[in-house]
């Protein structure tokens, strides 16, 4: 069967969309709480080191595959395997990737969710003069209302599934040329209030001071896990991404713009969280609600401070909806281009399944809170550490394998376009650094090393 499929206008939009996959919930909402979860600098500098060696070189493998295979990762991936004299049961691979995208959408929507609400919130006013204790009593208390949460999440599955069942370049990444640069800027102002405010210089010491006595082998574990999460990498995203690039685009040069601004942009929003987190006497380490917590503070004390709030949970509901469109992707290619089933229905379809496990999560959060799956854990902590540290970086490390071992060195260096400096450093990280590095991750997870 053969479909037209759609490619990039240019390279610009193509990284745009790519960089909207990337920058999500996971800069925005995940990276700050996670620095504080897991002790402050000690995971920061094993995430730059993670996003750096691993996170970079596979990024480039996933849209190699991608653009070489010019198909969903499923048969992608099987086209690869065949072309490379492989087993075709590779292509279980991106079975696995698009698995895991909907295990993810299920928690993200709902978190999106939460961004939606506090745009209400934000444009009722409900921020204005908020004091820190207010602020932590109203995020529980939205937690802890089931029908709410239900409510965004609904909103936020149907504005994802609308734009899935158009067709990923329905005019969304025309919208992205304005809004990622908007999101940076409105960063910066909060930053600028956060330095006026706020303590950066205790903000700047817990994320950046070099001691490496405080890293622990859980943080190295959540670093590793989260390069992937905040890069969408290990699943399909890049790759069904890269499936619609056009030949003559480098993929090293656009792969560290898009790994740059991602982390820069996590990284930003994590001083300006820190400083009002240690100015307003707040826990670091109160988990998923910190920014929820956090920012109505700044944003109720701040000049115009309603109206830059809308704008800034507008912007980072947006970065959330282009992430989440690159979750459900890689299943909507594949049943399109396998099945008479058409893109409308398919969406509808997975929507509806993803829906219905999001609710399970919705309930994790209140009700449920006391349900725990694994190793003491609820259901949306299994979801999120099923995903992110075990899921994503097994995907990853098969992807460098694959690429590494089984595809044609010349078909490899063919994508990449690399002179032989560059081909040579993506060779050793590709094929010996970072497979080491997640095997070695995985070797301590199940207990195998200590
Ligand atoms: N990277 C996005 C974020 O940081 C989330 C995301 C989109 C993702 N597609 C992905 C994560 C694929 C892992 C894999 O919010």
């Amino acid at each position: 069967m053969t479909h037209h499929r759609s490619t990039w206008r240019n390279r610009w939009t193509f990284m745009l969309a790519t960089a909207g996959s990337a920058i999500g919930l996971g800069n925005i909402w995940k990276l700050p709480y996670m620095i504080g979860v897991n002790g402050g600098s000690a995971f920061v500098l094993v995430f730059i080191a993670c996003i750096l060696i691993v996170g970079i070189p596979l990024m480039m493998t996933e849209i190699l595959l991608g653009r070489r295979a010019q198909k969903n990762p499923f048969n992608g991936i099987e086209a690869l395997a065949i072309e490379a004299k492989a087993s075709p049961y590779w292509k279980l691979l991106g079975g696995m990737g698009m698995l895991t995208g909907l295990l993810i959408l299920s928690f993200y929507s709902v978190i999106g969710g939460w961004v939606l609400y506090f745009i209400t919130e934000a444009i009722k006013g409900s921020f204005v003069d908020i004091k820190a204790a207010e602020s932590t009593a109203n995020f529980n208390d939205l937690l802890a209302s089931p029908l709410t949460l239900l409510f965004w999440h609904t909103v936020f599955m149907c504005l994802t599934m609308g734009v899935v069942a158009r067709g990923v370049n329905s005019g969304l990444e025309k919208a992205n040329n304005i809004l990622i640069p908007a999101l940076f800027f409105i960063l910066l102002i909060l930053l600028g209030y956060s330095m006026s405010v706020g303590d950066m210089q205790a903000a700047y010491h817990f994320m950046f001071s070099l001691d490496f006595s405080k890293i622990t082998p859980v943080a190295v574990l959540s670093a590793l896990g989260h390069a992937f999460f905040s890069l969408s990498l290990g699943m399909g995203s890049v790759m069904v991404y890269g499936s619609y690039l056009q030949r003559h685009v480098s993929i090293a040069r656009t792969t560290i713009y898009i790994a740059l601004a991602d982390t820069m942009l996590g990284l930003l929003v994590g001083l300006a969280i820190y400083a009002l987190v240690f100015a307003n006497n707040l826990a670091p380490n109160a988990g998923p609600g910190l920014i929820f917590q956090t920012l109505p503070i700044a944003f109720g004390n701040m000049p115009w401070g309603s109206l830059i709030a809308t704008l800034f949970f507008m912007l980072v509901a947006f970065a959330a909806w282009t992430s989440a469109i690159s979750l459900v992707e890689p299943t909507v290619a594949w049943i399109v281009e396998n099945t008479k089933i058409s893109r409308k229905v398919s969406a509808v379809a997975l929507g509806l399944a993803v829906w219905l496990l999001g609710i399970t999560v919705v309930l994790s959060f209140n009700d449920w809170q006391h349900v725990k799956i694994v190793f003491g854990l609820n259901i949306f902590e299994t979801l999120d550490k099923l995903t992110s540290t075990i899921l994503l970086p097994l995907g990853g490390l098969l992807m460098a394998l694959f690429a590494g071992y089984f595809m044609k060195r010349d078909h490899v260096q063919d994508e990449l376009n690399l002179d032989n400096r560059g081909f040579k450093l993506w060779r050793i990280t590709n094929n010996y650094i970072s497979p080491i590095a997640i095997i070695a991750v995985f070797l301590y997870l199940f207990g195998l090393v200590k």
